[in-house]
């Protein structure tokens, strides 16, 4: 396993975290304020320290983004374009009338717009939400309504569907379009120079909503000192460097798109790749090849992906300037590692965090070893442990809840207007995760499982609520209870247990009517939900495994579809 130390020419540049054990014993989140550039009155700004800081040295000048759409189209950004745009933006959106605090959200395509818009909501002292492109209607509303948005940021397309939820968002003033030309010309009009608004570190930043077992998702709201996590462990893990081009495949609608591919990577000053179009495998090796891809952080469906497509294929491109290889979101498989070496000779390292988290907690890093399977030791400035349920650290090798002492500054700051959800993430002086892992005796950790019903698939959190209640609205649908099913593709897929009415259930028979049904019912949901949070496996059930007091136990349809023992069913009622 000793694969780095086995090999050392593997190291093209030495690490910036050399010494894992010295940095992780002397570390000292107040010594490292030093790696932002504060204003005099001690107050900072995210989006200033990731891209216009940069303006006063030697990367002003420097590509910031390189990006390429699926058609081929390319655009390049400097830094100071990038400063630049960002700011004419934020000032166009003072003349709506945002003004800090606002939410202004975010529902665009990986294009530069979303970059720009993104860091111009930062640089004014507004929160801004991102919204994945593959969100319909339900999603966007649950979102939008929850968070009181002032402003959407969206294109002509995209706008079609909140055409019937519109009149529901009261504090939603206005849709901005990015491809309307009236927008490009205000935003040419606007002036380059912006005051950028000085945030106290504990100011909210942005907020994502993600999803949990139980209800509505949730707003996980960051502050603007989350950066020094984000940037730091840029730094650390990523092991970017001035001289990297650095690819993260990931959209902003999620954490990792946000921390990794805005900015903790640009603070790190490094030149990054955006491709907006859709997986395919030659495309990605004629990006990593063209762009000649430094380090490339990616997620284990992809590699799984890319495995499928095979060895060779990979051999065809040169990939040489690869020095590092990351991936996040799910468990990265011993094989993929493995095949990492093979394909790319070097392995994926894998690394551990959450929305709620704000940046990576447990990772592995060039300078260790990988113990393969393993999600590796946290990141310097964390203390990680495994806990019983009452915040007891429970002996090494025991399975536990993964925890982490709370504190570090990407740490969420509240859910969005639910506070006591917050506080209950928290025992003792634990933040707790809702993974299940254990910790072997030299401190690396191993993930086992969630600790709850949230669905995991192609990196992508689905709570099955929410799923269930998508389905519900279908007109043949009683009622659904929906799991995470293992899958050697895509982690999990998503398998929802219908109960259909009457006149539905008793035409089942025909087989032709039961197999258009599942996929009209898959469909609905895409429609409605996400394009990626809808059932791949329909069933129907006549009834559900539901407790007394009538909660659907997915667990109970989890271990049936799995042929495990259910368990504990005292709660069950007769099934
Ligand atoms: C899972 C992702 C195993 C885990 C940045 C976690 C992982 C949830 C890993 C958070 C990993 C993430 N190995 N599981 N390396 N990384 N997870 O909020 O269950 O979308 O709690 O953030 O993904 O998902 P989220």
């Amino acid at each position: 396993m000793d694969i780095y130390k086995k090999n050392k020419t593997l190291f093209k540049l030495a690490p910036n975290l050399a010494d894992y054990d010295k940095v992780y014993k002397d570390f000292d989140w107040e010594k490292v304020y030093g790696e932002l550039e504060w204003f005099e009155d001690h107050k900072i700004n995210a989006a200033y320290n990731a891209v216009d800081r940069h303006l006063k040295t030697h990367r002003k000048n420097k590509v910031a983004l390189f990006f390429e759409d699926e058609k081929g189209d390319k655009q390049k950004y400097t830094f100071e374009e990038l400063a630049n745009i960002s700011s004419k933006i934020g000032n166009y959106l003072k003349t709506l009338g945002v003004d800090r605090g606002d939410r202004v959200f975010i529902f665009l395509p990986r294009i530069p717009y979303l970059y720009f818009s993104f860091l111009a909501v930062l640089k004014i002292g507004a929160i801004a939400g991102t919204l994945f492109s593959a969100f319909y209607e339900d999603a966007l509303f649950d979102r939008l309504e929850n968070s009181q948005a002032k402003i959407l940021i969206t294109n002509s397309d995209l706008a079609q569907r909140l055409k019937t939820i519109r009149h529901k968002l009261p504090h939603l003033q206005k849709i901005v379009l990015v491809d309307d030309p009236k927008f490009q010309t205000e935003v040419a009009k606007s002036s380059e120079s912006l005051h950028i608004a000085h945030m106290d570190p504990d100011d909210y930043a942005f907020m994502l909503y993600t999803s949990g077992t139980t209800g509505k998702p949730k707003g996980v709201v960051h502050r603007h000192l989350a950066i020094l996590s984000q940037h730091l462990t840029a730094k650390y893990v990523l092991d970017l460097h001035d001289e990297d081009t650095y690819w993260c495949t990931a959209d902003p609608g999620w954490v990792t798109g946000i921390a990794y591919e805005i900015l903790g990577s640009w603070s790190c000053g490094v030149t990054s790749v955006v491709y907006s179009g859709r997986f395919d495998p030659q495309r990605w090796y004629q990006i990593l090849q063209d762009y000649k891809v430094n380090v490339w952080y990616t997620a284990p469906t992809a590699v799984r992906m890319l495995m499928a497509s095979g060895t060779q294929l990979v051999k065809k491109y040169n990939l040489g300037g690869l020095r590092h290889l990351l991936s996040v979101g799910e468990p990265l498989n011993p094989e993929a590692v493995r095949w990492g070496i093979e394909a790319f000779g070097r392995p994926f390292h894998d690394t551990w965090w959450q929305t709620e988290t704000g940046a990576i907690c447990i990772a592995n890093y060039p300078v260790l070893d990988i113990k393969i399977g393993s999600m590796g030791k946290p990141v310097p400035g964390l203390i990680a442990g495994i806990i019983d349920d009452k915040g007891n650290e429970m002996t090494d090798g025991m399975e536990g809840n993964l925890a982490l002492k709370k504190g570090w500054p990407s740490m969420m700051k509240t859910i969005w207007h639910r506070h006591v959800k917050y506080e209950s993430y928290f025992v003792k002086d634990w933040y707790v995760s809702g993974d299940r892992a254990w910790k072997d005796k030299d401190g690396y950790f191993w993930f086992i499982g969630r600790a709850d019903d949230v669905i995991k698939t192609s990196g992508e959190r689905v709570g099955p609520y929410e799923v269930e209640s998508a389905l519900v609205e279908h007109p043949a649908v009683i009622e659904a209870g929906v799991i995470g099913k293992p899958d050697a593709l895509r982690g999990e897929i998503i398998k929802a247990f219908v109960v259909l009415k009457p006149q539905y259930s008793t035409r089942l028979k025909d087989l032709n009517f039961l197999n258009d049904l599942k996929e009209e019912l898959s469909r609905f949901v895409k429609k409605h939900l996400a394009g990626h949070a809808y059932p791949r496996e329909i069933e129907f059930v006549d009834k559900l495994p539901k407790t007394r007091s009538g909660k659907i136990m997915r667990r109970i349809l989890k271990a049936r579809e799995m042929g495990l023992p259910v368990g504990d069913t005292s709660t069950l009622e007769e099934y």
